[in-house]
């Protein structure tokens, strides 16, 4: 049996009464830029009642949004304002990470207090990755910001598969309630999953969710995987059906650098993996049901599964005793394509509560439509990671939980 790597020191070993304490959480959340607002963000929800465990303690948190270049690249202040009202007290917000307003603002930090410093991916060196942790200890922020507090918490659980400063280069690191959560309902589909076990894959990154099915259909724990989004298209195409060029060029490197081994995991798994019947296109602002062969002719992105597929999908899942959905099968941001991801995110509402099945949802997208449609607790767990997520069902050791396991105080 496969066996997860979980060995730390928890928040929960130490008396944090009273205490100042540097906690590095994940909030990294979908913002409509337009408005600077942030959607839904199942990671704020999630942090709301960690942050309540740690009220007797000066919290410091330490975030990024997004990354350099992006457009949803901005500073933390309205994820301050979204937290606040979200847990009911003041949080305050320094634009700065390590300067001089920082420094003095966490000085004067009192417990009961929250404060949350600036998007730490604006500092440069934060991304750059590092293999020995030991050498992240040298940086400036690591040097400056740890001398001044009691504790450092690491929980920021959805971005625990990035070698990055602030998740693995303090030299003593306490795992978090949102990181013991997460490794308590993962370890159980990791280590001996009930079958039969279905995986929903959509949304982007493509072939690391390939990869992902791939290693538990290999390892047996794998009945089903629904495809839909990107990965459908890359399998498609793989195939050698033509899904039109706005498809087509979001896949081609990895179905470049990787077809052989596409083609050679579909042929072995067939029968396991399902793909869409049919597809959704925008036309007009109104939703437009094609097949897979008309994809090419209308040369349009497609943004979601068509009915047929969502029926097939559906049946499946009620089959299932264990189901993981891993990115939504539509581009859920754009309101005329979320019908099929509400659809999902329903039918693992039915067959939690009429089939005893364990329900469990990553990536934010899917998250966020089970929340807007009032189901959040109606799942059995819904998670805060998406590429991290994948990584452990990849069987991977994530950087940050090994970085808890070196560095335990
Ligand atoms: C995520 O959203 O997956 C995490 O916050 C990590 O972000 P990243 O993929 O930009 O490193």
């Amino acid at each position: 049996m496969m066996k997860m790597k979980i060995d730390y020191t928890s928040y929960k070993d130490v008396d944090l009464k009273g205490k100042k304490i540097i906690m590095r959480v994940d909030i990294n959340s979908n913002i409509d830029m337009e408005k600077y607002e942030i959607r839904e963000s199942p990671r704020i929800t999630a942090l709301v009642p960690a942050l309540n465990e740690l009220k007797d303690s000066a919290i410091i948190l330490i975030a990024h949004q997004s990354r350099p270049g992006s457009k949803d690249f901005t500073d933390l202040d309205i994820h301050a304002k979204e937290i606040e009202k979200q847990l009911g007290r003041p949080v305050k917000f320094v634009k700065d990470l390590f300067g001089e307003e920082a420094v003095k603002a966490i000085k004067n930090l009192n417990p009961g207090e929250i404060l949350l410093l600036n998007n730490v991916r604006k500092w440069e060196p934060e991304m750059k990755g590092y293999d020995d942790f030991s050498k992240a200890e040298n940086t400036e922020m690591v040097k400056i910001l740890a001398p001044l507090v009691d504790y450092v918490i690491v929980d920021a659980f959805g971005a625990a598969h990035r070698s990055h400063v602030s998740i693995i280069g303090w030299p003593k690191m306490l795992a978090g309630p949102i990181t013991e959560k997460e490794l308590f309902s993962l370890k159980k589909i990791v280590e001996a999953p009930e079958k039969p076990m279905v995986m929903l894959i959509g949304g982007a990154k493509a072939i690391d969710k390939f990869k992902a099915m791939k290693f538990n259909f290999d390892n047996g724990k794998l009945d089903y995987a629904l495809c839909s989004g990107l990965t459908a298209i890359l399998i498609f195409e793989a195939l050698g059906k033509k899904m039109g060029e706005p498809n087509h060029k979001i896949i081609a490197k990895d179905l470049e650098a990787n077809k052989d081994m596409i083609l050679e995991t579909y042929k072995k798994y067939k029968d396991k993996i399902i793909l869409p019947e049919d597809l959704i296109i925008n036309d007009n602002g109104s939703r437009k049901t094609i097949s897979i062969d008309e994809a090419a002719t209308y040369n349009t992105t497609t943004g979601d599964i068509g009915p047929k597929s969502v029926e097939k999908f559906k049946e499946i899942v009620m089959k299932c005793k264990t189901i993981i959905a891993n990115g939504p099968p539509g581009i859920f941001e754009q309101e005329v394509f979320r019908k099929a991801t509400n659809e999902m995110v329903e039918a693992m509402v039915k067959a939690t509560e009429e089939n005893n099945a364990l329900t469990i949802i990553g990536g934010g997208e899917m998250g966020a439509a089970a929340t807007m449609s009032g189901l959040a607790d109606r799942v059995s767990f819904i998670s805060t990671a998406g590429g991290a997520m994948l990584e452990i069902l990849s069987g991977n050791d994530l950087p940050m939980i090994r970085a808890l396991r070196e560095k335990k105080p």
